[in-house]
């Protein structure tokens, strides 16, 4: 594996790379959520770009930037196993250098949900994507369904700028009792973590109920509700029920696929999840028919 910290070492080594290019880009602190695109990128192509970078263009003023965790030489590691051939670890003034003056801006698809919690979070992650498909010229690029809404607006932006690549969509990725992997899990206390797959637990709830025939919005917002109020720790910051393809929030039952997601604050970490309705089709292909597709 081949570590580029430049940008310059990183095109000598992506001119080296033949036949297709898969991308996984990562802000590190890496869990098995990051591998599993790893070893899906794997399978699916000839070469394997993942990089590193904590993009401070993401973060709000008051989020968690500094205290994000690092852990470069477990994830280098990590991916040197997992068969990563080109591992790209940049310095923030490689990406943005002095004199930078151009974002790239998403409308619509990143106004809801996260979009209006945290504003200017996917400008920043737009921006940074485009530049590291610019970077390293990939023909598929491999994101998370944990970051159902960043999935949306980066399809929105390949399609709307021309991209000439794919995305693929991987499903999240689980701990045993059903927490979806994430790298702000470890700021959980021992407490908040055993609280933490009731959020799991309600979308399986309504999950469940959509199944057996409840379309009711209503209804199946307060089973999300009602699951979440068995934890006294939880305190939720979202539910949505929204069209996948446009993120719009439903006002009416459809028998089309439904994006169920939802925020809940444990204490002081907020832990996001979602799942597609009906169940069935969280796996790759039914994701990457449904989510965003553009
Ligand atoms: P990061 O949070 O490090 O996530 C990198 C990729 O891993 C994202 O596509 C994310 O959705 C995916 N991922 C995270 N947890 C996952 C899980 N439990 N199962 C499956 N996939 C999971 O997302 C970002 O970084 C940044 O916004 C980035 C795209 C790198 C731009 O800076």
């Amino acid at each position: 594996m081949i570590v580029a910290r430049t940008l310059a070492e990183l095109r000598v080594a992506r001119a080296k790379l033949t036949g297709s290019v898969g991308l996984v880009p990562t802000m590190g602190a890496l869990h098995e959520g990051h591998f599993t695109l790893v070893s899906e990128a794997r399978a699916d192509n000839d070469a394997v770009i993942a990089t590193i970078f904590v993009n401070p263009a993401q973060f709000g003023p008051n989020e968690d930037f500094n205290a994000y965790p690092r852990t470069l030489e477990a994830d280098l590691a990590g991916f040197e196993r997992g068969g990563v051939d080109i591992a790209f670890t940049p310095l923030i003034p490689e990406v943005y250098p002095l004199g930078f003056q151009t974002t790239v801006e998403v409308t619509g698809v990143s106004e809801g949900l996260e979009g209006e919690k945290r504003p200017g979070h996917f400008k920043g992650v737009a921006t940074v994507v485009a530049k590291l498909f610019n970077m390293a010229q990939p023909h598929m690029a491999y994101f998370g369904q944990k970051d159902a809404q960043q999935v949306v607006v980066i399809r929105r932006m390949v399609a709307d700028l021309n991209f000439p690549l794919d995305i693929a969509i991987i499903p999240i990725v689980r701990e045993p009792d059903g927490l979806a992997m994430s790298s702000r899990n470890r700021y959980l206390t021992p407490e908040q973590r055993a609280a933490a797959p009731v959020i799991y637990r309600a979308l399986k709830a309504v999950g469940d109920a959509h199944a057996a025939g409840e379309h009711h919005l209503g209804a199946m917002r307060d089973i999300i509700r009602g699951v979440i109020a068995t934890e006294s720790q939880g305190r939720i910051d979202y539910i949505s029920l929204a069209d996948p393809l446009t993120l719009q929030e439903l006002d009416a039952p459809t028998d089309s696929p439904i994006l169920a997601s939802l925020a809940v604050q444990i204490g002081q970490p907020r832990l996001l999840d979602n799942a597609l309705l009906p169940f069935s089709l969280n796996t790759r292909a039914g994701l990457t028919h449904a989510l965003g597709r553009v």
